[in-house]
């Protein structure tokens, strides 16, 4: 079992390496091999995806990747943007079925921005496509227009498109998925508006067919933003596009208390996967110790169990994160009165000793 490590920008190095520390606990016999990613990498090899990394990537089972992005590469031409070395990842490795789980931690209720009793016991599983939409559709770019309201000016635009095989695939995951929880999928759409989403409708009412155990629900983008903060709990599985996944995925986050607890998995269809939190490289708080390894440290589970068949190493790494938040410890983030402060390290070590 091969895994590449892609720490990356900002707070990735320090995640990381309590990622790490913890896999290497559990004696697994991973072969685990680093390399330069984003900025990094721009810095080291003028790329933010050199063909090295690249390579090692395609040749793992599956990637841990940190967070990647600064300020100082803001200005950069864009394909050598920190950025494009994780869309890069998705595009090379197919990995188009992304898994951004929103759980709120019992002990986390009250980090939570909403009312308690919104959030306690929220368990909900957006489900993105992720190397589709208007993120990758050509054409795309900058030119003069020739109609449009202001004919001769100068604009730019992007490509939303999705073929119907991209969302029959990510409908699949979703009903699979689904069929594995609560059995209900809401597919997100903007079909009252856009050519691409009724379409995707239409293809996920499709391909339910096959799934007649699993509920289905469709729902309007903007209306979805607004459910998630009225009523979280009625999700299960969300399912729509690489754009407003992006979007509610984030919204999601914020529901369980901290960005900083959350892990996803993007998986291609042979099971080679990239784990990675759900947050950013956090430049601003990088080499400081007080950003939250749990995230990444449960990316680290998933991979376990999607990518390297390994269920009962990613139930243990689990149980040991639930275990050091009854504890009372908490990184800054997710400190508040009466529990106990740690820094990056410590949090990974206390979740190494309580593997058991
Ligand atoms: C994410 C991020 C990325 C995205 C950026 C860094 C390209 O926001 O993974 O959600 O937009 O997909
Ligand atoms: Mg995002």
């Amino acid at each position: 079992m091969k895994i590449a490590v892609l720490p990356g920008d900002g707070i990735g190095t320090e995640i990381v390496a309590e990622a790490v520390k913890v896999l290497d606990a559990l004696d697994l016999n991973l072969e685990m091999e680093s390399a330069l990613v984003g900025g990094a990498a721009f810095d080291a090899h003028g790329h933010p995806l050199p063909e090295s990394t690249l390579k090692l990537a395609k040749e793992s089972d599956a990637i841990l990747f940190g967070a990647v992005g600064d300020w100082k590469y803001d200005k950069l031409d864009r394909p050598l943007r920190p950025e494009q070395a994780i869309l890069g990842l998705r595009k090379a490795l197919g990995l188009f079925a992304n898994f951004r789980p929103a759980i709120c931690y019992e002990q986390l209720v009250n980090a939570s921005s909403l009312k308690p009793e919104l959030v306690a016991g929220l368990d909900i599983l957006i489900i993105r496509e992720l190397t589709g939409d208007i993120y990758f559709g050509q054409p795309r770019g900058k030119r003069t227009a020739v109609d449009g309201h202001f004919p001769g000016a100068e604009e730019a635009f992007d490509t939303m498109r999705y073929s119907k095989p991209e969302i029959e695939r990510i409908a699949r995951v979703a009903f699979e998925a689904a069929r594995k929880r609560n059995k209900k999928v809401t597919s997100v759409d903007k079909a009252n508006v856009l050519e691409t989403f009724q379409f995707w409708k239409d293809v996920v009412t499709e391909v339910h067919k096959d799934y007649p155990d699993v509920e289905l629900q469709h729902m309007y983008v903007d209306n979805a933003a607004m459910q998630l903060v009225k009523a979280p709990k009625s999700f299960d599985v969300i399912v729509t596009g690489n754009m407003f996944g992006d979007i509610l995925s984030d919204e999601a986050s914020m529901l369980t208390g901290s960005i900083g607890m959350l892990p996803s998995a993007s998986l291609n269809d042979k099971k080679q996967g990239l784990y990675e939190p759900s947050h950013g490289s956090a430049p601003d708080i990088a080499g400081k110790g007080v950003a939250n390894p749990l995230a990444t440290i449960l990316s680290a589970a998933m991979m376990l169990r999607f990518s390297l068949n390994q269920e009962e190493a990613a139930n243990r790494i689990e149980t040991a994160v639930k275990k050091v938040l009854a504890q009372g410890l908490r990184t800054p983030d997710i400190f508040s009165e009466g529990t106990t402060k740690v820094s990056t390290r410590e949090m990974g070590d206390a979740v190494v000793k309580a593997l058991g």
